[in-house]
């Protein structure tokens, strides 16, 4: 395919009529369209479509881009599958010769899933109806892991065969080498065999349906081998970056809205013999930021349902400051008379429904399970009390919740706030390389620092092109201090001299990479929130430009006092004189806004 053909299939989808098949209720705000966001959850509409320049952006989740990254991140396809669905939509016939989209990375990494499904079906397979599956149905009875279950995880059987995936993916005409890499045969000592051998295969399916690896669990109660064998790091997996479960579990997290994870995989397959199934596990590694955020697309309350050991509760504080630093609510739940959900759930299905039920604010929880194995008369086991639940309070998001729970610390070990306090700031930061999502909210414009004004001041420039000739005329570049914002206004400035008729797509065409992401920016914000009519336009932006100098000068002027202070202190008598006249200068200027 060409660059013009993809140019073509942009030009004659509307992106408003595309995003409308996956997304209902958007309501027209200005030359925006805004509806909840598809890739989030949340209860306020941020989802932006700008239909006139074939734009999307989400101001809850950051998610931004075209007709075609939109179709991309919606049917959770690569570049090339998205632009062959959006061909299809277009009613445009591809030319399918390869171009720089379809990259060699690319190639594998289809090759890949293709060869994991097969993989997948074959195991499948087994299990459920070759005569070599035997073992692995009787292992799956004895876990009381049923047939719905095993078609809605498309479940397979490894036999204990050294060379049974082997032979099936020879005969497809793959290669050895190909096969190792992507982790389904191992080379060792001078021998090639099968991975997975005597195990029940679970499938790893990512959020959209994809598989992307395997995990494999011995069906042996004793062995030296281990409990569970996952494929290795691949172009299309990453451990660190996926939720067994997930792809089950997202309808259900959205109703819910809230997440369960627990440790195991089991744990997760066994939920869904109840309607308690919002459920999703890592592969036995602790919690990253990426998985948060991952389950946080469909709910921001997570419940932690982790072993009631000191592994488990270590792994409770971890994450729910991990959780805490993306402003994710976490609550959390004791399994009691089980091991796990799984052996919970195998036992009493209304136990574990009503077991998350009761799932607990994570501090509290918290409280009351050190209240369990602490005596807080003896001053250490206070500390330790202290310095489990200190920590955990230091990255409450919420100041209220955060002041509350402190205030309720200070009276269980009868300390004063203040001296907790203290503590809080002394907390090391070692999590701290999470990044912040950006829940920035367009509200937080009037509200928020100097650039965010900016920012504002330039989308209602941005955003009303009819008047844009004389806003651009009454606004000084100068006056600005947020690089970004100067910058474009400079460009606006220049564009405008050139031409009377000024177009925001010839203007978005002579800016580079990062200029265009600003300016969609700004064109997509929801500004009509604010005012109502023209008058309010022009009136609303003369109130922001005046705040903006206003700001400017009076930074100007604290500025120059200083510079007058030091040049008293040397005596420079000229010097002082030219700095007052500039004083005055600014001062005048000031009381004349
Ligand atoms: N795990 C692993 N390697 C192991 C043991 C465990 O990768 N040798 C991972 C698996 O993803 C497992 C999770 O850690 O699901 C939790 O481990 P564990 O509680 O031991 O297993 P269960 O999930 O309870 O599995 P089962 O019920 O089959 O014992
Ligand atoms: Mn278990």
């Amino acid at each position: 395919m060409t660059d013009s053909q993809i140019q073509e299939i942009k030009d004659k989808l509307d992106i408003l009529e595309v995003a409308k098949s996956y997304i209902t209720n958007f309501k027209k705000s200005g030359s925006n369209y805004f509806a909840l966001c598809p890739f989030h959850h949340e209860n306020t509409p941020s989802f932006s479509v700008n239909p006139e320049l074939g734009i999307f952006k989400c101001f809850g989740c950051g998610e931004s881009g075209d007709v075609l990254t939109f179709i991309q991140k919606i049917e959770g396809l690569d570049f090339v599958q998205a632009l062959e669905l959006a061909a299809k939509k277009a009613g445009v016939h591809l030319n399918r010769t390869f171009s720089k989209h379809d990259s060699k990375i690319q190639i594998e990494k289809r090759e890949i899933l293709k060869i994991n499904s097969l993989v997948a079906e074959f195991y499948n397979y087994i299990l459920t109806k070759h005569k070599s599956g035997e073992k692995g149905r009787d292992y799956a009875e004895s876990r009381k892991i049923n047939s719905k279950l095993i078609d809605n995880f498309l479940i397979g059987y490894a036999p204990k065969s050294y060379s049974n995936i082997i032979k099936f993916l020879k005969k497809k005409g793959y290669k050895i080498k190909d096969l190792i890499r992507w982790g389904l045969v191992v080379s060792a000592s001078g021998r090639i065999y099968d991975k997975f051998r005597s195990r029940l295969i679970f499938p790893l399916i990512n959020q959209h349906g994809d598989i992307i690896g395997f995990s494999g669990r011995t069906i042996f109660k004793e062995t030296k081998a281990p409990k569970y064998l996952h494929s290795p790091q691949t172009l299309v997996f990453d451990k660190s970056n996926f939720l067994f479960g997930l792809y089950q579990a997202k309808n259900s997290i959205r109703d819910k809205d809230f997440s369960i994870f627990t440790e195991g995989q089991l744990d997760v397959i066994s939920s869904h013999k109840t309607a308690m199934n919002n459920v999703v596990a890592s592969l036995g590694t602790s919690l990253t930021d990426n998985q948060l955020k991952l389950a946080s697309r469909y709910s921001n309350n997570i419940c932690f349902c982790f072993d009631n050991d000191l592994a488990g509760e270590n792994a409770l504080i971890r994450s729910s400051r991990l959780a805490h630093k993306l402003d994710i609510n976490v609550k959390a739940v004791y399994i009691k008379d089980a091991k796990d959900a799984d052996e919970l759930i195998n036992k009493n299905k209304a136990e574990w429904t009503k077991t998350v039920k009761n799932a607990e604010p994570i501090v509290d929880h918290m409280i009351k399970r050190l209240y369990k194995r602490l005596d807080l008369s003896n001053l250490n086991q206070k500390e330790e009390f202290s310095k489990i639940i200190i920590p955990l309070i230091a990255t409450i998001p919420n100041k209220i919740e955060k002041a509350h729970y402190l205030h309720r610390i200070s009276l269980i070990l009868n300390i004063d706030e203040d001296i907790l306090k203290e503590e809080l700031v002394s907390i090391p930061e070692e999590y701290d390389t999470v990044p912040k999502i950006n829940t920035d909210k367009i509200i937080n414009i009037l509200k928020s620092p100097e650039n965010i004004k900016e920012d504002y001041l330039l989308a209602l420039v941005l955003q009303h092109t009819n008047y844009i000739n004389s806003s651009v005329k009454n606004i000084k570049a100068k006056y600005l201090l947020s690089p970004n914002a100067k910058n474009i206004l400079r460009k606006l400035e220049h564009t405008i001299k050139k031409s009377k008729n000024f177009s925001i797509k010839k203007f978005l065409k002579s800016l580079e990479k990062h200029e265009v992401d600003y300016v969609e920016n700004l064109l997509l914000m929801n500004l009509e929130s604010y005012f109502k009519n023209e008058i309010d336009f022009t009136s609303e932006i003369k109130d922001i430009y005046k705040y903006i100098k206003k700001n400017f000068l009076q930074n100007k002027i604290k500025l120059i006092k200083n510079k007058i202070e030091s040049s008293e202190a040397s005596g420079d008598k000229d010097k002082i004189q030219s700095l007052l006249k500039e004083l005055i200068n600014y001062t005048d200027q000031v009381g004349k806004l």
